[in-house]
């Protein structure tokens, strides 16, 4: 028979043990899924943009923004053409709006116009340079969007607002922050400029968001303004204010807004109306009412609905 002591000692080594085998035990766990992370990571970064600078691109300095379509064509896959023959010019300065049904590939032309694809037949040329003969990042530092998806860091108001612009003061942080209506609401907060967004921005709401994104292009000051239904899923207050940034924002910009509801676009001076690929009508607000054709049939519904929905 073996002494009580030596069981003791067997134990209490035992337990010794176990606190660093299991440390070892989750080490080894997070080594692999941290490995099997890097290796996702290298692979991405080897990922070739199909889109790529043309050797003699040149660099787009001095930008005035005007925008013209040129017969474009584009799909997104072989044998589906979402664009048929896009024609159409946006001057320098101006604000025009591209409105038609959902589907109709008005999103697909802001993303033409930012080279995430390039066109299959057609031109599209800023200033009169076709934008395939441009740098992309030349081409996107002139350009800025704000659509219905705003990406926000899971990080402080501050930070997310100099992600526009890394040089910018704290004064001109807050100078956009008022430009966009947005200072007030900031300062409301406990810790001001230095709250926390949460993850993709979830602590804000879409408006707040949506003020956000407007300051973001105050501090980045592009010649061209797209806005992808930037107001569409806020509250008629929330909408008046934010018009009132937008308004104050396309002053001296070319600005090319789409929208579904008519009555935000009503002042643009030149409404698309976009049909199976192609502009179909083009006018002013009263021009394309006084034609009495797609643009006017729509504003019909749509006053009709806004009617209904007063009464
Ligand atoms: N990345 C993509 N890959 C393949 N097809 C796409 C892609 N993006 C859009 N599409 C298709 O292209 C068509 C046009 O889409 P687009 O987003 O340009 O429409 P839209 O006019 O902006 O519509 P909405 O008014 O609803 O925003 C749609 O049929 C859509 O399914
Ligand atoms: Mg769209």
């Amino acid at each position: 028979m073996k002494p009580v002591g030596h069981f003791v000692s067997v134990v209490t080594y035992t337990a010794q043990l176990k606190t660093p085998l299991n440390y070892f035990g989750t080490f080894y766990t997070s080594i692999q899924s941290s490995m099997i992370n890097a290796e996702r990571m290298l692979e991405l970064m080897k990922t070739q943009p199909t889109i790529r600078d043309s050797p003699d691109a040149v660099s787009m300095t001095a930008c005035s923004g005007k925008i013209e379509f040129k017969d474009v064509t584009f799909a997104y896959k072989k044998g589906q053409p979402i664009l048929k023959g896009v024609t159409f010019t946006c001057e320098e300065g101006h604000t025009v709006a591209l409105v038609g049904e959902t589907g109709g590939g008005k999103s697909t032309i802001m993303n033409l116009l930012f080279r995430f694809f390039d066109v299959e037949t057609g031109e599209i040329c800023i200033d009169g340079e076709n934008i395939q003969n441009v740098k992309i990042e030349s081409l996107r530092n002139n350009m800025s969007v704000v659509s219905q998806d705003i990406i926000l860091w899971n990080e402080t108001i501050e930070y997310n607002l100099r992600y526009a612009n890394s040089n910018a003061t704290f004064e001109e942080l807050v100078k956009a922050c008022e430009a966009a209506n947005i200072h007030d609401t900031i300062m409301g907060f406990n810790d001001g400029y230095k709250t926390i967004v949460g993850d993709r921005g979830k602590r804000l709401s879409g408006g707040q968001k949506q003020r956000i994104a407007i300051a973001r292009v105050f501090l980045r000051n592009p010649r061209i303004l797209l806005l992808d239904e930037a107001t569409s899923a806020l509250d008629s207050n929330t909408e008046a204010c934010i018009q009132q940034s937008l308004k104050r924002l396309s002053h001296g910009r070319t600005m090319l807004t789409i929208a579904h509801r008519l009555s935000t676009i009503m002042s643009a001076s030149c409404i698309f109306f976009l049909k199976d690929g192609r502009v179909a009508e083009s006018g002013t607000h009263e021009d394309l009412l006084a034609r009495r054709g797609l643009y006017w049939q729509q504003w019909e519904v749509q006053s009709g609905i806004y009617t209904q929905a007063q009464e």
